[in-house]
């Protein structure tokens, strides 16, 4: 989603703003922009990335107080006009936002009745006017944005400038924003990966939270003009850099850092001598557990993915009912909780908007929400209360890779956990460990010779679809490579149960189609040769993925193997080629990998 920054202190703040904005544009973002105040405010913003806003900055741009933005469009084109940051009629207010403001219509033509000829399509810049028209009542920053606010339907994260005013004025309502507090300086971001390198000390701002800022000191209150009891806290640090080193891409640096990550996730959570996994965060008692009566996972994309592969295996080894659920679907569809089930929200980011609504439908119900997330104290870290770090370190390609290895990790160990506290013997549960333990290795060596990815990048480069077939828990797989090759390399695919294609994707092959099957040497293997018969009789092109040494080799005509693994681990090796596949594909096509067009890192919108 769009990303913001702020700053107010004794240094310049431009070069702050411009690098704010560099750590943000991982999370997606189509224009940029910044406003720095030096008496008045001076605005500069441009479609495109920070480096093509660095090309129309002076060489040096004096103020002490700034906001900055990358946007990813949700009202109007993009457009320079219609970038952020945007100002007032009188240009005494200047206001980046990110979110949706719902009467933004409403607002936006009472203002052109009152004669204010706006400047962009967006709904933010009525917002920018709206203040100037309030602060000029009592001349009060933080009562300006109140009354403007509650004017406003819809979801904010903003910061506001004013020429006469040294201050920043924050408010957040469902999109994040957090408070950075230095040494007589103030930060603020939307996202904590961006403050690490000034500060640990922060303020996570909560829905209808309003933050006055001066260099020196940080009010808080809330929308109906109370105290807030937001409370400061201490940002953890990820592990891993976040930098690019010497990756050409985030997205190939992230892949090759699953094994560490994979590392990073089973740190002591393996109680290796009872044979069970050692969540302590989910806070469950095994007379808790024991009682269960089903499991709900809610997610989007990859994490949906993750989810469904959870859900598989907490059924398989605690013999409960599990299903993975699509977080926008979800709380749509008046869902009947059951305050004793246990629901996952599984979420990288921490603040998409549509696992948050499906959170808050749950809690609504008198359910209780185990997070399993990756950026810690994110909102849906916050609003759990409980549950999973996957510790991936900072993840910044858009496509996910290391944080679902992760998400699998930890839900596999959940699984273990409930299951060795209903019927799953210690051998059964220290055999899973041990195959757990040697996943990491098994990456490493798979990673070192992965076999004949451009062979299958050849295949399905200039297909005009492309299939991808798996059953059982390879199915989730199928997904997520689908998912991968379509939001990098902009190819359309269908990613199908393996024996459900004859009921009608097969309809879709012709000579030379290119499907993928995920077929590791499990209880399904021998249906899965079926599937890929049917495929071949109709002149499809086999891209096979499966266990070493396994003769179900001669069915491809190109066949990728991943190492021997515990049947139900299968899917961290299997996604990797996945992955390489996706990634050489998009390379190969010359599309922009770690920031595909129209994708955000993470959707704070509905
Ligand atoms: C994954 O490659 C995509 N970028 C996207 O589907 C993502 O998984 C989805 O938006 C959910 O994000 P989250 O994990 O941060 O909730």
């Amino acid at each position: 989603m769009c990303g913001i920054f702020g700053y107010i202190g004794p240094h310049q703040a431009a070069p702050l703003l411009v690098e704010g904005l560099r750590r943000l544009e991982y999370r997606g973002y189509d224009s940029t922009g910044i406003a720095v105040k030096n008496g008045a405010v001076t605005i500069h913003k441009k479609v495109g990335k920070v480096q093509e806003l660095r090309t129309i900055l002076p060489a040096s741009i004096k103020g002490q107080i700034g906001i900055a933005h990358t946007r990813w469009a949700t009202h109007g084109g993009v457009t320079d006009e219609n970038a952020h940051p945007h100002a007032s009629s009188e240009g005494k207010v200047v206001i980046v936002h990110n979110g949706i403001i719902e009467n933004a219509r409403l607002l936006r033509t009472s203002l052109e009745v009152q004669g204010v000829e706006l400047q962009s399509e967006t709904d933010s810049e009525a917002l920018a006017h709206i203040i100037e028209r309030e602060l000029s009542i009592d001349n009060n920053p933080e009562e300006a944005v109140r009354r403007t606010l509650r004017q406003a339907r819809g979801t904010w994260g903003i910061c506001v400038l004013f020429t006469d005013h040294d201050t920043i004025v924050c408010a957040r309502n469902g999109s994040p924003l957090i408070i950075g507090q230095g040494v007589e300086e103030m930060f603020i971001s939307s996202d904590p990966h961006a403050l690490t390198a000034h500060t640990q000390q922060v303020i996570y701002l909560e829905d209808g939270d309003i933050a006055t800022l001066t260099a020196t000191s940080v009010k808080l209150s809330t929308l109906t003009g109370g105290a807030s009891d937001t409370k400061s806290s201490v940002l953890e640090n990820n592990w891993g850099e976040a930098e690019l080193g010497d990756f050409p891409h985030y997205m190939l640096k992230e892949i090759y850092e699953q094994p560490d990550a994979i590392r990073h996730c089973i740190s002591g959570r393996l109680d290796r001598a009872g044979g069970s996994g050692r969540l302590g965060g989910l806070k469950l008692t095994p007379a808790t557990l024991a009682k269960i009566p089903h499991v709900r996972l809610l997610g989007c994309g990859t994490s949906y993915n993750a989810a469904d592969i959870g859900g598989l295996l907490i059924e398989k080894l605690a013999r409960i009912p599990a299903v993975a659920q699509i977080s926008s679907e979800f709380r749509h569809n008046d869902p009947v909780i059951n305050p004793s089930a246990l629901h996952f929200a599984v979420t990288q980011s921490g603040e998409t908007a549509d696992t948050i609504s499906a959170i808050k439908e749950i809690q609504l119900k008198g359910g209780n929400v185990h997070g399993v997330v990756n950026v810690v104290g994110s909102t849906i870290a916050r609003l759990c209360g409980r549950g999973v770090y996957i510790h991936s370190g900072p993840e910044q390609a858009v496509a996910s890779t290391k944080a679902f290895s992760n998400m699998v990790t930890a839900l596999t160990m959940f699984a273990l956990q409930v299951g060795r506290s209903r019927n799953i013997t210690k051998e059964k549960g220290i055999e899973l460990i041990h195959g757990l333990q040697q996943i990491p290795h098994l990456l490493e060596e798979y990673l070192e010779s992965q076999g004949p990815i451009q062979e299958a990048v050849e295949l399905v480069k200039d297909a005009k679809s492309v299939l991808f077939l798996g059953r059982g828990i390879s199915a989730p797989v199928a997904q997520e490579g689908a998912l991968k090759l379509m939001e990098i390399a902009y190819i359309p695919c269908l990613a199908y149960p393996a024996g459900e294609m004859k009921h009608g994707p097969i309809a879709l092959l012709e000579e030379g189609s290119p499907v993928i099957f995920i077929a590791p040497n499990d209880h399904v293997k021998t249906k899965t040769v079926s599937a890929i018969h049917e495929c071949r009789a109709r002149g499809a092109k086999i891209i096979l993925i499966h266990e070493e040494g396994d003769d179900i080799a001669q069915e491809g005509d190109v066949c990728i193997s991943v190492p021997k693994v515990h049947n139900l681990l299968s899917p961290l090796l299997t996604v990797v080629p996945l992955q390489l596949i996706a990634y050489h594909t998009a390379l190969a096509l010359g599309c922009d990998v770690d920031r595909p067009r129209n994708l955000a890192k993470s959707v704070t919108v509905e």
